[in-house]
């Protein structure tokens, strides 16, 4: 039985947890629906992790060239080898276009052409003609666009009065018996109260689980913490194995270098001085998908063409570019490779290496941001009152490989689509009358019992051992010998979470509880990871297998199901079928084929 704790109610008609790129957007729209909105956040909203975005948000605007939106769902769709939904391709990719010229509307102050246009840069993957040309797709706020972004979303999301609560930690939901989602119990870190936020749909978007691994561009915050929220309500997480590594992380220290930077004429080069990727991706070269890059890297470096001491990482060359072109497009990383590698980039190149990114899986979501679980067999069922976007979600646009610019891309069109169906859907300042106290009283004991958490293994030691446990079995290549080892070695982690203690009992800024807390969340997602790779046995996108090669789109074009509960090793697996075709007939259906760059 756990203490007795005051629990502070609230009631609104939609809560959002989390206040990234997504999350915010969705609050500006249900904000401006008239929908009293609540954005519940562990951190001051524009020190969420969009704001590291850099290179930019995709969008077939063509202001600096012929393009089509057309053009953007083909590249969407093979860039993440055929996994991709293609009804919710269509939808992020003709939407993308009134969701930008929302943006610049709203005051987003993107980089600009001579006469007055967005500014748009080549990214990975994006072509024109269905993969014949080159397009320039990628809207720019120099190399600080999600700063841009996330700093006009809040503005607007204030003037909306939406209302804000900042540096709380969402526990876990609050749902009925019958497995509808009525709210979030989340603890104020500062005032050290807890609080029951009752909502007829809480929208989930608290971004990925990057920190799952020991070396990623994720922010400290990146915990999976929605995720780990559906999993404890019973809910699945789809495609866990797909897992982007970025090719340019700064050696050592992890930190993004945009892909925006090989837009920009910068180029790879291995420790003979070659420029290696005309070998992988004779056309595409360094501007090949993430996957095909962060692979070449590996292989060269595997292959003794690492460069250094250790022959460990890759060179980026950005000097050939001049002071000029970097202090216009490339600021921030010019200043980030100084800082993190003590590198001028006028004059030197970068040290580089594949990193840990993105997930491009989540809570299965309809196009509309609604989750979807597999009950009674349908893999379409809503869970109703609940919802997810952004990183925390998979709906799917991303497959097996998102393309660089489509993650901000994504936020803004799904954080705008939940907003649009909430305005649709939910009633305005309706009773609040479901019985939760089961869900709440659960939750109140996890939060009781981690508190009180007097075990032998200090959290940090645990997140160590798991970061350095993803980072070896789950990596750029896996093999069935490793992730075998893995899914054993992530068990052990798991098991030993029962014997986790935290030192500080406090109810206010105890960054111990929160830590364990975030690590439960990590260690649910990183179990779901490391069993879906196990089990997918081809490669595809971002599970490149080495015991099985090539993509098998007979057996395995299918989506990852995993379900997960907290302290057990099992992890239960269904699959779901890929959407093959478009959302209406302005869109043809892209059939699979070789993915080549
Ligand atoms: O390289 C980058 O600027 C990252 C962009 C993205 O992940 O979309």
């Amino acid at each position: 039985m756990s203490e007795s704790y005051d629990i502070i109610e609230h009631q609104h008609d939609v809560v959002v947890v989390g206040a990234g790129g997504s999350g915010l957007r969705a609050t500006r729209g249900l904000a401006d629906a008239g929908l009293k909105t609540a954005c519940v956040t562990k951190v001051f909203p524009t020190r969420s992790h969009t704001v590291a975005a850099q290179g930019g948000i995709a969008s077939a605007l063509g202001n600096m060239g012929e393009d089509d939106w057309r053009w953007h769902a083909y590249d969407t769709v093979k860039g993440g080898d055929w996994l991709g939904d293609q009804d919710a391709i269509e939808y992020l990719t003709k939407e993308a276009i009134p969701a930008i010229i929302e943006l610049e509307h709203d005051g987003v102050p993107f980089s600009r052409t001579e006469d007055g246009r967005i500014y748009q840069r080549p990214f990975g993957g994006m072509t024109t003609h269905f993969g014949k040309g080159n397009a320039q797709r990628t809207c720019a706020a120099a190399d600080r666009t999600g700063h841009a972004l996330l700093h006009t979303l809040y503005q607007q999301s204030l003037k909306a009065r939406a209302e804000f609560f900042i540096e709380y930690f969402a526990i876990d939901l609050l749902m009925t018996e019958d497995g509808e989602c009525k709210g979030v119990l989340a603890w104020d870190l500062q005032g050290g109260k807890l609080h029951r936020f009752r909502a007829h749909q809480v929208i989930l978007a608290t971004g990925g689980y990057g920190r799952a691994y020991f070396s990623c561009t994720s922010a400290h915050t990146c915990t999976g913490d929605g995720i780990g929220m559906a999993l404890r309500a019973g809910l699945p997480l789809q495609d866990p194995e797909f897992v982007q590594f970025h090719p340019t992380g700064i050696y050592g220290a992890g930190c993004l270098i945009t892909e925006g930077a090989r837009g920009e004429g910068g180029y790879l080069t291995n420790s003979e001085g070659e420029r290696f990727m005309e070998r992988y991706a004779p056309n595409a070269k360094d501007l090949a998908s993430r996957d095909v890059v962060s692979r070449a890297e590996t292989v060269e470096i595997n292959e003794g063409r690492g460069v250094g001491e250790k022959q460990d990482h890759m060179l980026l060359h950005l000097e050939h570019l001049g002071p000029e072109v970097l202090q216009e497009r490339l600021p921030g990383i010019t200043e980030t490779a100084r800082i993190f590698s003590g590198v001028d980039a006028t004059k030197e190149p970068i040290p580089v290496l594949p990193t840990v990114h993105y997930n491009m899986g989540g809570i299965p979501t309809n196009a509309f941001g609604e989750v979807v679980t597999l009950k009674d067999g349908d893999p379409e069922s809503v869970v109703p009152g609940l919802m997810a976007v952004g990183e925390t979600g998979c709906v799917s646009v991303h497959g097996a490989n998102r393309l660089g610019s489509n993650s901000l891309l994504d936020l803004v069109v799904f954080g705008r689509a939940a907003a649009h169906r909430c305005e649709e859907i939910v009633p305005k300042g309706k009773m609040h009358k479901a019985d939760t106290r089961a869900s709440e009283e659960k939750a109140l004991d996890r939060f009781d019992r981690l508190r009180h958490a007097d075990g032998g293994t200090p959290t940090a030691e645990l997140r160590d051992s798991l970061q350095a446990s993803m980072q070896k079995y789950a990596a750029v290549f896996r093999k069935d010998d490793m992730l075998a080892e893995g899914v054993e070695q992530i068990g052990k982690e798991v098991e030993s979470f029962a014997n986790v203690s935290v030192t500080d009992r406090s109810m206010t800024w105890n960054s111990d509880l929160v830590e364990t807390m975030e690590l439960e969340n990590l260690l649910g997602c990183a179990i779901c990871t490391m069993h879906g790779a196990a089990n997918r046995k081809e490669s595809r996108g971002a599970h490149a297998h080495e015991d099985y090669t090539e993509r098998d789109d007979e057996n395995w074009m299918k989506h990852t199901l995993t379900w997960h509960n907290s302290g057990e090793t099992d992890v239960r697996i269904e699959y779901r079928p890929v959407h093959m075709n478009p959302m209406t007939d302005e869109m043809e259906h892209i059939p699979p084929k070789e993915r080549v760059y």
